[in-house]
């Protein structure tokens, strides 16, 4: 398993997300990539079904790897969402 750090680079990134990710606007997920949920989302709507494909396609989770869990979070929501039965 890949050790989560947080080098100088990584916190001067977020410090930056968290002062120009204005109030209303979509949660960045991915700090070291500058991806924010909307980005994301439509990554899992497409297709991406896992890390490794979600890495592939934007470079989510692909640095540090803090984001891993939050975004195998999404992808599994998404996931049961489209397995739910539609509402009668
Ligand atoms: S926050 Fe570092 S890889 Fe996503």
């Amino acid at each position: 398993m890949r050790r989560v750090g947080c080098s100088d680079s990584v916190r001067t990134k977020m410090k930056s997300s968290f002062i120009f990710n204005p109030p209303g606007a979509p949660m960045i997920v991915c700090v070291c990539e500058g991806l924010n949920e909307r980005r994301i989302r439509e990554q899992i709507a497409a297709g991406c079904g896992n890390l490794r494909e979600l890495g592939r396609k934007c470079g989510a989770g692909t640095q540090c790897g803090a984001c891993s869990k939050t975004l195998l979070r999404m992808i599994e929501t998404q996931r049961s969402t489209d397995q739910a039965p539609p509402a009668r």
